[in-house]
């Protein structure tokens, strides 16, 4: 096979086989294929699509691009979270300790920043010590020790998608229904967990901007953990706005510290119920998400999940200094508010104009070997729906110099719309779907 004759395939708009997609995968991952020919490979899919056979084939060819853990020797039954990537999105870093903490071990594999939207590993990276990179039998001591362990795509698991996941970030390849599909599912399938929740997010902060191509993207992954022997479901959530008012990893870090310590804002903790008892109810640990639910603000209010971040992000060589001192984390120099350009009601926040803007203050990677800044980013001080008056901080701004901030103001007043009349906050759950 010439990987030049499957691009142009692609590109004619034909259906690969699963053999074609194997070999690429197979060839991509031993470095035999360059990452021009793969990025000419993905654009194609990204503007051709792929059929439901194709996606699932891609899927498992990445799962099985590495080692396929099987961790029923360390627990019985593993849980797993996946988020399609949105702004602000600091779930995981709540949602995994809380499930950990009411006796779920979570094995999970997760990403860096993609695209105009950030990554839980990029995220956890500014908490100085903490490792992510982790072999195989590391992951297995963690989760046996801890209950619970986050690591980035290291070694052998998935590296395809690790590969294919760089690229994608800066070839303008995300936000493709298969593409992302075949990148969540190869990871949770080779993390090895029985039940997986995926939250799949749809909005102007997210890669599916409507509800419906959420609703395909959603389906296709639910059925392809099916046909995997998983049990897996999907809540469909709203990027209508960035979820909680921090965006920038280590801005979002000493969020979610809040959010385990007894504040936080609602959406975020509302969201991370919702994740977690779909969890519980798939590892049969509640009959019913009410259940589920006092249990899980039980874990919260009691200390315990709190209590498993501390233990997991010192298992992983987190200074634990600055997570019990939040402040301490990684600070921009110069933090500074952008006034509301007009009075009114807020109707719309483009969240990916905030994404790319905080990438553009050092937050994210333009090229695929860049270094990030944590402590850049944007926190929130107003949401849609909330009345401003005229020069009423809508968001501030932390930055590395007022040159920067300079430089994304009119991205960020460009991302507010504004309405004379009352707006209604926009819903947080559209759907969950259960096959
Ligand atoms: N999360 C992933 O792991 N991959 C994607 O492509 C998008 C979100």
């Amino acid at each position: 096979m010439r990987m030049v004759d499957l691009i142009a395939k692609k590109r004619d708009g034909a259906a690969l086989s699963s053999g074609e997609l194997g070999w690429i995968i197979e060839q991509y991952a031993a470095q035999a294929i360059p990452d021009y020919q793969m990025s000419a490979w993905a654009m194609a899919v990204f503007l051709r699509g792929m059929d439901a056979h194709e996606t699932t084939a891609l899927t498992l060819a990445m799962a099985r691009s590495g080692a396929m853990l099987d961790l029923h020797d360390v627990a019985p039954l593993t849980v797993d979270k996946h988020s399609t990537g949105g702004i602000g999105d600091k779930t995981t870093l709540v949602l995994a300790p809380l499930v950990a903490a009411v006796g779920l071990p979570m094995a999970k594999m997760s990403g860096r920043g993609l695209g105009f939207s950030g990554g839980t590993v990029d995220k956890l990276e500014s908490i100085p010590g903490l490792r992510t990179a982790l072999s195989g039998a590391e992951f297995r001591r963690l989760l046996r020790e801890v209950g619970l362990v986050i690591a980035a795509q290291s070694g052998d698991l998935a590296p395809a998608d690790k590969q294919l996941y760089a690229l994608r970030d800066v070839t303008a390849t995300v936000a493709s229904l298969p593409l992302i599909a075949a990148s969540v599912m190869s990871k949770k399938l080779a993390a090895g967990a029985d039940c997986i929740v995926l939250d799949v997010k749809y909005g102007s902060g997210a890669f599916m901007r409507t509800p419906e191509q959420a609703r395909e993207l959603a389906q296709m992954m639910v059925n392809i953990g099916q046909l995997a022997g998983r049990k897996v479901r999907a809540v469909l959530s709203s990027m209508q706005q960035p979820l909680g008012c921090a965006i920038g990893n280590a801005l979002e870090v000493r969020e979610a510290i809040g959010a385990l310590r007894g504040g936080g804002p609602p959406d975020l903790i509302e969201l991370c119920l919702i994740l977690s008892g779909q969890l519980l109810l798939m590892a049969e640990r509640a009959d019913d998400e009410a259940t589920a639910h006092a249990i899980l603000r039980e874990a919260l209010a009691s200390g315990a999940a709190w209590a498993k971040l501390r233990q997991m992000v010192a298992g992983q060589g987190g200074d634990l200094a600055y997570l019990d001192e939040p402040t301490r984390l990684p600070c921009a120099p110069v933090q500074i508010a952008l006034p509301a350009p007009q009075a009114g009601y807020i109707s719309a926040i483009e969240g990916a104009s905030l994404g790319l803007a905080v990438n553009a203050l050092g937050g994210g990677r333009v090229r695929k070997e860049d270094t990030i800044d944590p402590s850049v980013g944007l926190v929130m001080q107003a949401r849609v729906g909330d009345q401003v008056y005229l020069g009423q901080p809508l968001l501030m701004i932390h930055a590395p110099s007022m040159a920067a901030v300079e430089a994304v103001v009119p991205q960020l007043l460009a991302a507010y719309q504004f309405s004379a009349a009352p707006v209604a906050p926009p819903l947080l759950v559209e759907a969950v779907i259960v096959l």
